[in-house]
């Protein structure tokens, strides 16, 4: 999704100072639509929000969430069909992700109004963390190779490629996760080091696509195929590396010895 940060908004009690930013496109969402006409105007369970919180202020907090976390409301409110607001009961705290969600506000407003003033020569002004630093627009705020090892581990080394193919297509724009070389090139690392060389070979074969001229892959290839004893891929591997880097030491080493030179 695209949007342009508009506004912003201060949330203030005694405890707590919220940052909201509202973009052009929650505005128009939310503008006299007939789904927030189920959502009321005076509010019974608010224990961290200002109580007199006005229903506007409220509700852009509340796209603020859903935008920060990727979700529609219903992730954290029960009731109702799952689509419409009809029979919604946002007061209720029945969903454990409305709770989780309590608790990070709170820790937002500590990070924010006790932790950081304690940095040492603190940027002026002073930067604030919201709940999108952490969350990128993901309901559980993990990194593109958690993803894919977790995928990995339970389904084999091409679901986890699939994956990051199709992660790659349908969220690349949004910066929901990190696609540059070394976020991918650091989970095959981790692979190699737990000796799950196969694993690490497939990983670095997908970022090579991505990647074609990255010399540190093809010599991270050439070290794993010799690894797994196929050293005609070693040498097709450290042959690349030389192509896209000619003084690499290591690679005309490694091919030295491999042709028994
Ligand atoms: C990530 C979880 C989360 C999402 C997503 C979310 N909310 Fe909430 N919502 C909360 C929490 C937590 C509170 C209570 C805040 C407090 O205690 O101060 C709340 C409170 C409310 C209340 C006040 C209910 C009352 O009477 O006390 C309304 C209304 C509401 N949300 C509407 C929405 C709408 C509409 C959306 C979608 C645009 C939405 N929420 C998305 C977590 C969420
Ligand atoms: C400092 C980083 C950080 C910030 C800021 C942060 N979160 Fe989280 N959030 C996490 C982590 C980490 C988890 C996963 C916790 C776990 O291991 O169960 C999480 C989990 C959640 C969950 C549970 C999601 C699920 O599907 O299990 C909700 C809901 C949530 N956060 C809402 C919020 C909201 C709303 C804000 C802003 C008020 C926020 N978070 C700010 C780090 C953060």
């Amino acid at each position: 999704m695209t949007s342009l940060p508009l506004a912003a908004i201060e949330v203030r009690t005694g405890r707590f100072v919220m940052r909201a930013t509202i973009c052009a496109s929650m505005l128009l969402a939310m503008s006299g639509t007939p789904i927030t006409a189920q959502i009321p105007d005076e509010f019974q369970n608010l224990r961290i929000l200002p109580t007199d919180i006005s229903r506007d202020s409220l509700l852009r907090v509340m796209r603020d969430f859903s935008f920060a976390l990727g979700v529609r409301c219903q992730y954290c409110h029960v009731g109702g069909d799952g689509i419409s607001f009809e029979g919604v009961e946002f007061h209720k705290d029945d969903d454990p992700d409305k709770r989780k969600a309590r608790f990070m506000l709170r820790l937002v407003a500590n990070l924010n109004n006790q932790v950081f003033p304690l940095i040492p020569e603190r940027d002026d002004p002073p930067r604030q963390i919201e709940c999108k630093t952490c969350h990128r627009g993901l309901a559980k705020p993990v990194l593109l190779r958690n993803v894919l090892s977790s995928v990995l581990d339970q389904h084999g080394a091409d679901s986890a490629t699939a994956t990051y193919r199709r992660l790659r297509e349908s969220s690349g724009m949004a910066g929901v996760y990190d696609f540059g070389e070394w976020e991918t090139n650091t989970l095959a690392e981790e692979l190699a080091a737990q000796g799950r060389f196969r694993d690490a070979i497939a990983i670095y074969k997908l970022n090579a696509d991505f990647y074609p001229r990255s010399s540190a892959i093809a010599g991270s290839l050439g070290r794993l195929y010799e690894q797994v004893a196929d050293t005609a891929a070693a040498i097709r591997s450290y042959e690349r590396t030389l192509e896209l880097r000619p003084n690499h030491r290591g690679a005309t080493e490694r091919l030295r010895v491999l042709r028994g030179q």
